[in-house]
C-alpha cells in the first residue's frame, strides 16, 4: 500500500515508529507535512497541493495534526477525504476531541461516566455552579488545554470565583470554561489506554513527580504498565467509538463512584510503547491494512 502520514515533525517518535512499522511491512510511505500543504478551491476541482505539485494519490492516510494546528490540519485532512482517500482518523472527529465541552456533551449522551461537569458564561451564579458540584475543590479547565496548561485546581470557593474572572476577562477567543469536580482521590494520576479499532492495545498509569495534580507526561509525570479492569477496557473502546475515532488515547480517572472518563484525545503520543513495550505503531498499521480498503466513510456520531 502507499501510505502517507501526515505529520509536520518527520522525525517524531510517533512518525518514525509508524514509518518504520509500515515499511517493515512492505508498504510504500511518505511523510507529508500538512503546514506545508496548500488547497486550491474551484468549483467541482478542490485540490491538495505539496511542494508546488498535487498530492499524489494514497491507499491510506494517517493524520497526526498537533494540537496548535488543528483547524489548519483537519482542513487538508477534510479536503482529502473530499477526494475519496482513506483517512484514518477523520477531521471531524479530530475536530470534536480537541473540544472538552464538545467531548464532554458525547461522552455523557452515551452513557459515559465523567466527573461532573458545569459550564457557564458567567461567574456571578458561583454559588449555584458549585453546589453542583459538590462545593470547592474544583478544576477550572479551557475546552481547548492540551498537556495540562489551561487546568487549574481552586481550592477554595473564593479561589474559584477570581480565577474564572479572569479566564473570563483573558479569554477573547470565547473559549468554553468547564468547572469539574476535583477527583480528589486519584489527584496526580491517572490511566492512559490506547485504543484501536475495539481494543485497548496498551495501557499505562501516569503519576505526577511532584505533588502536581496533573499526570501529563509533558509536566514531567512518569509512567508504569497497568492492566485495567474489564469495566475500564469496555468503558475506553466505549468512549473512543462515541468520538468517532478508531485510534484514540483514552484519560481515566479512578474515583469512589468507579472509572471516569476525563478526555480522548485523536492524537496520542507513543511514549506508551517505551512504558508497556507493546508495539503500538505495527498495531496501527494492522488496522489500517484491513480497514483501508473498506469504504466506511460516513460519521455517525451526530453532534
Ligand atoms: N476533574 C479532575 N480531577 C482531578 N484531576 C484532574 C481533573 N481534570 C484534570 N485533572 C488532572 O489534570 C490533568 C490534565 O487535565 P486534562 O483534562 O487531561 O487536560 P489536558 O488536555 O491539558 O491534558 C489530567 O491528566 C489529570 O491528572
Ligand atoms: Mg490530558
Amino acid at each position: 500500500m502507499k501510505i502517507a502520514i501526515l505529520s509536520n515533525g518527520p522525525s517524531n517518535y510517533s512518525t518514525q515508529r509508524l514509518k518504520e512499522e509500515a515499511e517493515q511491512r512492505g508498504h510504500e510511505v511518505s511523510i507529508v507535512k500538512y503546514k506545508d500543504c496548500y488547497v486550491s478551491i474551484e468549483p467541482n476541482n478542490n485540490l491538495v497541493y505539496y511542494n508546488g505539485e498535487p498530492l499524489e494519490r494514497f491507499d491510506a492516510i494517517i493524520p497526526r495534526i498537533a494540537t496548535y494546528m488543528t483547524n489548519y490540519g483537519c482542513m487538508i485532512v477534510r479536503q482529502l477525504e473530499m477526494q475519496g482517500e482513506y483517512t484514518l482518523s477523520r477531521s471531524l472527529a479530530i475536530t470534536r476531541a480537541r473540544d472538552k465541552l464538545r467531548s464532554m456533551q458525547l461522552l455523557a449522551k452515551n452513557n459515559i461516566n465523567i466527573p461532573r461537569t458545569v459550564v457557564s458564561r458567567d461567574s456571578a451564579n458561583i454559588d449555584q455552579l458549585l453546589d453542583q458540584l459538590g462545593g470547592a475543590p474544583v478544576i477550572i479547565k479551557l475546552a481547548r488545554s492540551t498537556h495540562g496548561n489551561g487546568v487549574v485546581l481552586a481550592e477554595t470557593k473564593k479561589a474559584a470565583k477570581s480565577t474564572l474572572q479572569a479566564f473570563y476577562l483573558t479569554n477573547e477567543s470565547g473559549t468554553n470554561i468547564l468547572l469539574q469536580e476535583f477527583v480528589k482521590e486519584s489527584a496526580g494520576t491517572d490511566i492512559r489506554a490506547f485504543v484501536v479499532g475495539s481494543k485497548v492495545i496498551a495501557s499505562m498509569k501516569r503519576q505526577s513527580l511532584d505533588d502536581d495534580f496533573r499526570s501529563n507526561l509533558h509536566k514531567g509525570g512518569s509512567g508504569t504498565p497497568i492492566k485495567l479492569t474489564p469495566t475500564e477496557e469496555k468503558m475506553a473502546v466505549r468512549a473512543a467509538k462515541a468520538m468517532g475515532l478508531s485510534v484514540a488515547g483514552v484519560d481515566i480517572m479512578r474515583s469512589e463512584r468507579g472509572p471516569l472518563v476525563l478526555e480522548v484525545n485523536a492524537s496520542p503520543g507513543f511514549g506508551i510503547e517505551k512504558v508497556t513495550g507493546r508495539n503500538v505503531a505495527g498495531k496501527i498499521i494492522e488496522y489500517v491494512e484491513h480497514n483501508a480498503k473498506r469504504t466506511v466513510h460516513r460519521d455517525r456520531v451526530g453532534a
